[in-house]
């Protein structure tokens, strides 16, 4: 379901030689990215949006370096969907965020099959981390060292490594993602941990965990994924930004989408704009939070139907390629939020509320 030609054009801002890269770089960040997959690698209309690096200067693999594509069986490892990506971005100099080195879901069944204990899971954990992430030494700007690794309350959630294992899991992961590729930015990654609450103190807990134990922990993902009308405030997504920043790491938004209830109209459509405005421009609003991802830019791409079935609309771009009024919101996000203004000091009293 996608929004007729005619009201498209009628919602549609005319800023056609707006380019999101472009803009976010003269605004001080490293890069406005997308999530792509192989397949989507056969459409020309869509590959010459991808690859044109005005519009995006960030690559990260939708899937291809997952664990069921790398190490399909026990110690059997296959970069070739991973590589499909990563050479995409080399080939045009965009930064690559490589996503994931260890995740409970889109596991290869024989992790989740095997009885484990302490000593060979850690073993096998070791070996999987290690070698995945030397792989593609030098060539991913950032890592996506352990992903989703937490309940909704902040706890951790159950999974093959934490059962076994406990948190230590974060540790042997961040310790040999830093050993394979001193030069990646190091991340934890989740969705839900945009607005202060329990989950994002969860995540904090997982930053001060590595900081703790002497590893080194770079950044935190901010995955983003929202629905129109009911996303975080920009004040709350400020705060919650500099919750992590206060800790002494990056911050970036890695899979930002906002799904719309289908089907889209002026309304929801507009709404949709606010909504990506809001969070692009909180990032603008943080000196670290170092880039904004969508999570794909296509609606035909997007994970969103298949998943939650009425909701849609979730990207940037219509089925015939014609802009969502959105775009204009990031747009207006990455031209009107150009200066990170400086920190007051906590001494200063201050008139208005602290935003940055
Ligand atoms: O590989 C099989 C293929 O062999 C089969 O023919 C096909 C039939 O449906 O399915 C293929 O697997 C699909 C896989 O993507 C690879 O394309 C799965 O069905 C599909 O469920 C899977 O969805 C991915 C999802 O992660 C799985 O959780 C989405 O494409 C991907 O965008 C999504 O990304 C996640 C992030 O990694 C983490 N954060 C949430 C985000 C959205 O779910």
């Amino acid at each position: 379901m996608h929004l007729s030609s005619t009201l498209a054009a009628a919602v549609a801002l005319p800023l056609a030689s707006a380019q999101l890269n472009q803009l976010a770089q003269k605004a001080g960040k490293l890069y406005f990215g997308t999530a792509t997959d192989t397949g989507e690698l056969t459409n020309a209309e869509y590959v010459s949006i991808l690859t044109n690096t005005k519009e995006f200067g960030q690559l990260t693999p939708a899937n291809g370096m997952k664990w069921q594509f790398i190490e399909p069986e026990n110690g059997v490892f296959n970069f070739t969907e991973g590589e499909i990506v990563s050479n995409l971005a080399a080939k045009d100099k965009q930064l690559l965020r490589c996503h994931n080195l260890v995740w409970h879901s889109q596991l290869a069944p024989w992790v989740t099959a095997t009885t484990w204990d302490k000593a060979n899971l850690t073993a096998m954990l070791r070996e999987h981390v290690y070698r995945e992430a030397s792989h593609w030494r030098g060539q991913c700007y950032a890592w996506d060292v352990v992903n989703e690794g937490l309940n909704e309350d902040g706890t951790y959630r159950s999974d093959v490594f934490y059962d076994t294992l406990g948190d230590e899991y974060f540790k042997i992961a961040f310790e040999e993602a830093a050993r394979a590729d001193p030069g990646a930015k190091l991340y934890y990654n989740d969705y839900n941990i945009e607005s202060p609450g329990p989950k994002s103190e969860g995540a904090k807990r997982i930053v001060r965990l590595i900081q703790d134990a002497g590893l080194r922990i770079d950044g935190v993902g901010l995955q983003s994924h929202f629905i129109v009308g009911e996303t975080p405030t920009i004040d709350q997504q400020i705060s919650n930004m500099r919750g992590f920043t206060d800790l002494g790491v990056d911050v970036a938004i890695t899979e930002l989408d906002i799904r719309l209830q289908l089907p889209a109209d002026a309304e929801n459509l507009a709404q949709q704009s606010v909504d990506y405005r809001t969070s692009v421009g909180a990032c603008m609003q943080v000196k670290r939070c170092v880039g904004v991802t969508v999570w794909d830019f296509y609606d035909p791409f997007s994970w969103v139907p298949g998943v939650f079935a009425g909701f849609g609309d979730a990207t940037l771009y219509f089925d015939n390629f014609t802009k969502h009024p959105a775009y204009n919101g990031v747009v207006e996000a990455l031209t009107n939020n150009t200066k990170c203004k400086p920190r007051p000091s906590k001494m200063l009293k201050r008139s208005k509320p602290l935003i940055v």
